[in-house]
């Protein structure tokens, strides 16, 4: 048994925000109350074993879920795999995991689905939820076995990486998709705007002399699909939105009642396109940092709510790879380990975003919106649980990192502000930074 004394409970499923006591018992929730004294407390372990934590100046919150992680597995293990990919997650406070399918193969079959499932498992640290593809082979044609691929264990449809350029296969999609219930989710990139486009299309892009993908190519497409959702009545999720205009429409469309929830990554809150360098490409990402303005109102939505979520689009690659010529590296930032811990230092504390507003919008909402179990501290749940120190310090490095990449732009920095305990279903697979 877990007694978490004078913690900072953060639960926005509950409401609940303050001191408490947290008591864990038997892989789950037993108890949230103020004023526990020992002897009570030793009246509820009934023998078994009982672990006291002083959680004062720590914080307790629901472990957290990310709904857009690649795990590259089947298929291209040397950037990373479940095994890893999955420890990494508990490093940094998740405790599931849904899968991207464009892996190689993609997941576009229920054998594939219950592969992941079963190494998700194998592995034994967060929750891993296969994300099964819209399309087979992602190839934007033909869709795949939606329902059986829901039978297998899959908990959501997307061709993430690549647009579903074709609008009537969307359309179907969202219609298909509502009799599994899942979200559709829409990597929104028009492929003919896009072009070869490296990095976002400004003065940025026109001062390094490298091509640029317009706004457009995210914001056109984010309309489309906001019209098809509107029109079939299915549910849309839209990952890593990156640009001003795409809140402005998710914005309106939400006050027409379309069934649209919406995600940004820690790296478009925290970056924007000025800071890229010719000669690093840890910043080159899909969709590319926009400009400050962007950022501003990828933050506002955030903080009101147009924007639901957070999510880390965790995108490992190779240090081979990434150290090729800017035009020829792949996009996409490996984030795991350091997503939370950055929005605690470039939004919390500046205060920008509350600690609450975090919590709800990388645990509450991706459970409620997905389907899933977690995203509460409610007694009788099984406890996926994170303790964070706001005082624990450390330097991101190559040997603390238990990922495979290292496409971080945080290396070598020293933050203050991390999960030093996670549990999944009450057992400890995280301590102090370390994974059990
Ligand atoms: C992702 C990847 O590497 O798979 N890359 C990225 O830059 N985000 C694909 C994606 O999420 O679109
Ligand atoms: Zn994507």
């Amino acid at each position: 048994m877990w007694w978490l004394k004078d913690v900072w409970v953060i639960d926005p499923s509950q409401k609940v925000s303050g001191p408490q006591d947290v008591l864990v018992k038997g892989g789950q929730i037993l108890e949230i109350s103020s004023g526990m004294t020992e002897e009570e407390v030793l009246g509820k372990a009934q023998g078994e074993s009982l672990e006291t934590i002083n959680g004062k100046g720590k914080f307790v919150f629901p472990g957290l879920i990310d709904v857009h992680t690649h795990l590259r597995e089947p298929g291209q293990e040397d950037k990373e795999d479940i095994l890893s990919g999955s420890r990494a997650a508990v490093r940094g406070g998740f405790t599931t995991i849904l899968a991207m399918a464009n892996t190689h193969p993609p997941i576009d079959s229920r054998a594939l689905v219950e592969f992941v499932l079963r190494q998700g498992e194998r592995a034994g640290y967060a929750h891993v939820l296969p994300i099964g593809t819209v399309t087979k082979g992602m190839q934007g044609s033909e869709l795949v076995e939606m329902a059986d691929m829901k039978a297998g264990g899959a908990a959501a449809f997307s061709d993430d990486g690549k647009n579903i350029q074709n609008p009537e296969v969307m359309r179907l999609a969202l219609e298909y998709a509502k009799l599994t219930g899942f979200p559709i989710i829409s990597h929104c990139e028009d492929k003919d705007l896009a072009g070869e486009g490296l990095m976002r299309r400004g003065v940025t892009s026109g001062r390094m002399g490298l091509r640029g993908i317009p706004a457009s190519a995210e914001s056109v497409i984010v309309a489309r699909d906001l019209i098809l959702a509107e029109e079939t009545g299915g549910k849309l999720h839209l990952a890593h939105i990156s640009t001003a205009e795409s809140v402005e429409l998710i914005r309106r469309a939400k006050a027409r009642g379309v069934d649209v929830t919406a995600e940004v990554n820690p790296h478009h809150l925290i970056f924007c396109d000025e800071e890229i360098g010719i000669t690093d490409t840890v910043l080159k990402v899909n969709p590319p940092l926009g400009s400050r303005g962007d950022r501003e109102a990828l933050i506002e939505g955030l903080a009101d709510g147009t924007i639901d979520m957070i999510a880390t689009d965790h995108a490992p690659h190779t240090q081979a790879e990434k150290t090729r010529p800017f035009a020829e590296a792949p996009f996409g930032i490996a984030s795991l380990e350091t997503a939370l811990s950055a929005v605690w230092q470039y939004l919390v504390l500046p205060g920008r975003l509350s600690f609450d507003r975090v919590v709800e919008a990388w645990s509450v909402t991706p459970a409620q919106r997905f389907g899933l179990n977690g995203g509460t501290l409610k007694p009788g749940v099984s406890a996926d649980m994170v303790l964070f120190d706001p005082d624990f310090k450390e330097e991101i490095n190559s040997t603390t990192l238990v990922s495979k990449a290292r496409n971080t732009p945080f290396l070598g920095k020293t933050w203050q502000g991390f999960p030093v305990m996670v549990w999944v279903e009450g057992r400890l697979v995280q301590r102090d930074r370390t994974v059990i």
